[in-house]
């Protein structure tokens, strides 16, 4: 009987859950622009958490928090009296039986809230890993996919006077259809990640710009402004003080206003990495942010910045501070990655696998990097599924829209090391197309990594590179590819010609400190082994003809649960040129003397 009752209410629990989540496909909006200079209320800090591995929380409803009213009603859960968590972070890191869980966890978060007239409010979202329900009051606003990207409710007319409370159900569970899809090498941190805040804007409001330099001129800025509320019809002004611009239009019916103009700027670039302050306003809103310019091209075989040759000295990082073992968020998480980036002598950095914070991209681009930014559509992504291409555009859209005026960044890059197969191909032709339509100012590119290697020669025979601006190819000679010959004498040859060619990842592993095995054998782990693959890279890099740029795997040894050797991984990848503690390996020497060596234009 009690078995009985038991299926019952789980089959109308799961009755439930699935009308919310098939009748009332609510989605996020896309965020608006460059939050952190608006009028936010921070609801960062503790959030009370529940821990729900069974799913329980879906079918006993728990956005309701129903509160026992007759002496005989009791309800099987409670945000009050449990563990509360810091918002951002992942929550793997926040309870040791947490460090491997893939699963559910509710968040609560209670605030006052007093409006305003002729205000509306938003509830932002900075990032969630990885699915997102998100509930005031108890009824769902709507649900968000993807761990890396910002995304917002408004909640003008949802929003009480006096106390409200939000509910967020997270969910990091690993899905056959999801971006990312099942296997991935680094460490699934679920939670809220990134900040949360609640932005006020006037009624009508500017949520988005973008500015750029026109393709191929240092002087003619081409974009738009975008005005949302009732009023479209408004006068639009940018000012940039420094440069005495106060260029002045209209705004259409939509909202729409085109900007272009042009002026002497000073270039934004790795030597000077200038910003100016530019002022965007109509009648019923300003915002300010720093925006730089600067021409990003490709001319035959080369990368041309403010119209020079410009060689990419990259690094790879994954967004996690190794002293804490967790997901990075904060701007000194982001300026301990970057700093070392600079001692390395990068002038760039690709963001692996997936958008980083926005203070990330920010940082670097104030401190004269340039960015490489990814969406994580990773090896094992299961393109003919349906509503994958759809997860894939939403991505490259959130990414796109967040970072659009952020002139260090140069690079989309839109996929790493998927199988060659015709639903791939199709896919990102398709997506490559759709973000040129969004962003004709910037370079675009996918990492392949299917070259076949036979007597000491490389055949880059994948014909998807010719709808890329560059051709980003990862190569791991000398680790998981044994040397076939003379690092030296290494013969090349690529289906595509006269594109610009960058090693995207090149490695291998070692444990610092561990400097006792044979030098020569791989399974030793050693720095020795390590430092050796990177010598014979600098004299095989010399063989690659039209060579433009080089991204190491890795900066930073960083967690992956599938490194599983118990003596020198650990749930760790090994093949930073920094360990877990920020120590220099062998290796870190050998790259910092070919950066020191290689001159940035040429
Ligand atoms: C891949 C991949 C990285 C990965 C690395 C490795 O090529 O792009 O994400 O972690 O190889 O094997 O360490």
């Amino acid at each position: 009987m009690k078995k009985k009752v038991i299926a019952i209410i789980v089959v109308l629990g799961v009755m439930i859950y699935s009308n919310i989540s098939t009748c009332n496909l609510i989605y996020a909006q896309s965020a608006m622009i460059n939050v952190s200079a608006r009028h936010c209320t921070n609801l960062d800090g503790k959030w009370q958490i529940i821990i729900d591995p069974a799913g329980a929380g879906d079918w006993r409803q728990v956005w309701k928090e129903r509160k026992p009213e007759k002496k005989t009603d009791f309800f099987e859960y409670s945000f009050e009296g449990g563990p509360s968590f810091n918002v951002p972070g992942d929550f793997n890191s926040q309870m040791t039986e947490l460090k491997y869980y893939e699963g559910t966890i509710w968040y609560k978060k209670s605030f006052d809230y007093n409006s305003e007239k002729n205000k509306r409010i938003f509830l932002h979202f900075g990032a969630v890993n990885y699915l997102a329900d998100v509930y005031l009051n108890g009824n769902l606003l709507g649900k968000h996919e993807g761990g890396f990207t910002p995304f917002q409710f408004e909640i003008t007319n949802s929003v009480h006077n006096g106390g409200n409370t939000i509910v967020v159900r997270v969910n990091n569970q690993r899905l056959k259809d999801g971006i990312p899809g099942l296997g991935y090498d680094w460490f699934n941190y679920g939670g809220i990640t990134r900040d949360v805040n609640l932005v006020e804007t006037d009624n009508s409001f500017i949520s988005d710009y973008f500015i750029q330099l026109k393709k191929h001129s240092l002087s003619e800025v081409l974009g738009w402004i975008k005005l949302n509320g009732p009023q479209t019809r408004q006068n639009v002004e940018i000012k940039i003080p420094e440069l005495k611009i106060d260029f002045k239009t209209k705004s259409d019916d939509s909202g729409l206003a085109e900007v272009k103009f042009s002026s002497g700027f000073e270039l934004w670039s790795p030597e000077k990495p200038k910003l100016y302050k530019v002022i965007f306003q109509c009648e019923t809103d300003t915002i300010v942010d720093n925006i730089g310019f600067r021409s990003i091209e490709v001319k035959g075989p080369k990368i041309l910045l403010n119209g020079k040759p410009v060689f990419l000295k990259g690094i790879n990082i994954h967004e996690e501070n190794p002293f804490r073992a967790a997901r990075a968020f904060s701007e000194s998480d982001a300026s301990i990655l970057l700093s070392w980036a600079k001692e390395l002598g990068c002038n760039m950095v690709r963001l692996a696998h997936y958008p980083h914070n926005e203070n990330m991209i920010r940082l670097a681009e104030k401190m004269g990097i340039m960015v490489w930014d990814e969406i994580p559509v990773y090896q094992q992504i299961e393109f003919s599924m349906p509503g994958v291409s759809d997860k894939m555009d939403l991505m490259m859209r959130e990414m796109v829209d967040r970072d659009k005026n952020r002139c260090g960044v140069i690079v989309w890059s839109l996929s790493n090391e998927t199988s060659p197969s015709p639903a791939r191909d199709k896919a990102l032709v398709n997506l490559t197309d759709k973000c040129r339509h969004l962003d004709s100012t910037r370079l675009i590119t996918s990492v392949i990594n299917d070259e076949k290697y036979s007597n000491n020669a490389v055949n880059v025979w994948d014909t998807l590179y010719r709808h890329f601006d560059i051709i980003s190819l990862n190569e791991y000679m000398g680790w998981y590819v044994p040397w076939q010959g003379r690092p030296g004498d290494v013969k090349w040859s690529f289906v595509c010609k006269d594109k610009p060619i960058v090693i995207s990842e090149f490695g291998g592993e070692a444990l610092y400190g561990n400097n006792k095995g044979p030098k020569d054998e791989a399974a030793s782990w050693s720095e020795e082994y390590q430092e050796q693959i990177f010598k014979d890279q600098v004299e095989m890099l010399k063989t690659v003809p039209d060579l433009c740029g080089t991204f190491p795997w890795l900066l930073v040894d960083y967690r992956s649960s599938g490194r599983m050797h118990p003596l020198y991984q650990n749930g760790w990848n090994r093949k930073g040129l920094l360990s877990d503690h920020g120590d220099k390996k062998k290796a870190w020497y050998i790259m910092k003397a070919y950066y020191e060596s290689t001159k940035n234009s040429y």
